[in-house]
């Protein structure tokens, strides 16, 4: 099968220099069962390269099983992954097969390896090194036969400093490391994928599509596509659908881009300007306080109880709502910034977590704190 042949049966639209190494090295490294880290921004195609791998693989007659790690309650994720005995903790009423056997003979696709608790991290270094894991409540060894894909929209070196990942999964994972680069820097794919895109929706749904005017082209090319492939993808949907079919111009176009407004200048030209930049500014502004807040807490609670600084900030007591200085407190401001993320997204947790950049799992439990839902 020829490199073209391989990207149309795996879907992987694009002709940079970027995207055909990639396909090449997903070529190369499929058929063998050595692990591989896929990285790169949310929504640049991390899952449609570990498909491909699956799929070219000698186990693509067996399952790829995907387990997203940041959605799996903490206290859950070993007994998914590894199986657990009849017992071994109050819920587990019977013997349960982890995705590890699931799997068995096919490929685990690990998704959002950076987060992945601490505890699990050496579990499965384990399987990574010798294939071998226990159920949870079971001191038997199994073998696990499984290819593992792992991917990470986070900077897993900078986790690696920060000591929230181990350094030794870290070299374990990234023997092959495929990196997806954003879409705003491979721009040559825009319009195959463009193309493509409208191809699909326009199938999908039975619309025959006029094309969009040059000034509407310009502007998709010329965006910055902060949400990558994803962005694009849902972009081109809700235009199509939306508009009917009907011939898009500049003006329709970029109603649909997010976060942007057109200033129309003398020649009548549409100029994008990004409306929310401030708001972006805020926000970052806003996660470096938290940042810093919790590790002051972290630091207040180590001076105070030296040796036990591990649930430090879930330890500290909260002050909520305003400062008395008519200011909000950092809580508050997280309160807000949570609510409207998941205001944005019509209460879609997952992508309001992509959102504030946070897990799911963190986000699942910020909601609970500030009883904001159930
Ligand atoms: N090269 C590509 N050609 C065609 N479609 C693609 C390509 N890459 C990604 N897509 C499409 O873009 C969307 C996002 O891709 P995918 O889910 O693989 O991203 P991701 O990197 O896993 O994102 P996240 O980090 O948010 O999970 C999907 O609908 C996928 O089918
Ligand atoms: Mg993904």
């Amino acid at each position: 099968m020829d490199r073209a042949e391989f990207q149309r049966r795996n879907g992987i639209i694009g002709r940079s220099p970027e995207i055909l190494e990639i396909v090449d090295t997903i070529r190369q490294v499929a058929p063998t069962d050595i692990t591989i880290l896929v990285t790169g921004e949310s929504g640049t195609g991390k899952e449609v390269v570990a498909r491909a791998i699956h799929a070219a693989s000698r186990r693509s007659e067996r399952p790829m099983v995907t387990v997203n790690c940041g959605a799996i309650p903490e206290g859950l994720i070993e007994s998914e992954l590894f199986g657990h005995e009849r017992g071994s903790f109050t819920s587990a009423v019977e013997q349960r097969k982890g995705y590890f056997e699931v799997a068995d003979g096919g490929t685990v696709f690990l998704d959002e390896i950076g987060e992945m608790p601490a505890a699990t991290q050496v579990k499965l270094l384990r399987v990574l090194e010798n294939g071998e894991y226990s159920r949870v409540g079971s001191s038997q060894v199994r073998t696990a036969n499984v290819r593992i894909v792992a991917a990470t929209n986070r900077t897993l070196e900078y986790e690696v400093q920060q000591k929230r990942f181990r350094s030794d999964l870290y070299f374990r994972l990234r023997s092959v490391n495929i990196h997806l680069p954003a879409l705003r820097n491979r721009r040559e794919d825009l319009p195959p994928l463009v193309d493509h895109f409208v191809q699909e929706v326009s199938a999908k749904n039975g619309i025959r599509f006029a094309g969009f005017t040059n000034d509407a082209t310009a502007l998709l090319m010329d965006y910055d596509w902060p949400g990558n492939l994803r962005e694009l993808k849902n972009a081109v949907e809700s235009m199509l659908i939306l508009e009917n079919g009907k011939r898009l111009d500049a003006g329709t176009v970029q109603k649909y881009l997010k976060g942007r407004t057109t200033v129309v200048t003398e020649r009548n030209l549409p100029v994008v300007t990004n409306k929310s930049v401030e708001q972006a500014e805020r926000e970052l502004i806003y996660r470096a306080l938290l940042d810093i807040k919790s590790n002051l807490i972290e630091l207040k609670d180590l001076l105070n109880h030296p040796g036990t600084a591990e649930t430090a900030t879930e330890a500290a007591p909260r002050n909520n709502g305003s400062n008395g200085n008519g200011n909000l407190s950092l809580d508050e401001m997280e309160r807000k910034m949570i609510l409207t993320a998941l205001e944005r997204h019509s209460g879609n947790r997952r992508l309001a977590a992509r959102d504030l950049n946070i897990s799911e799992r963190t986000l699942y439990r910020k909601i609970k704190e500030y009883g904001l839902q159930e």
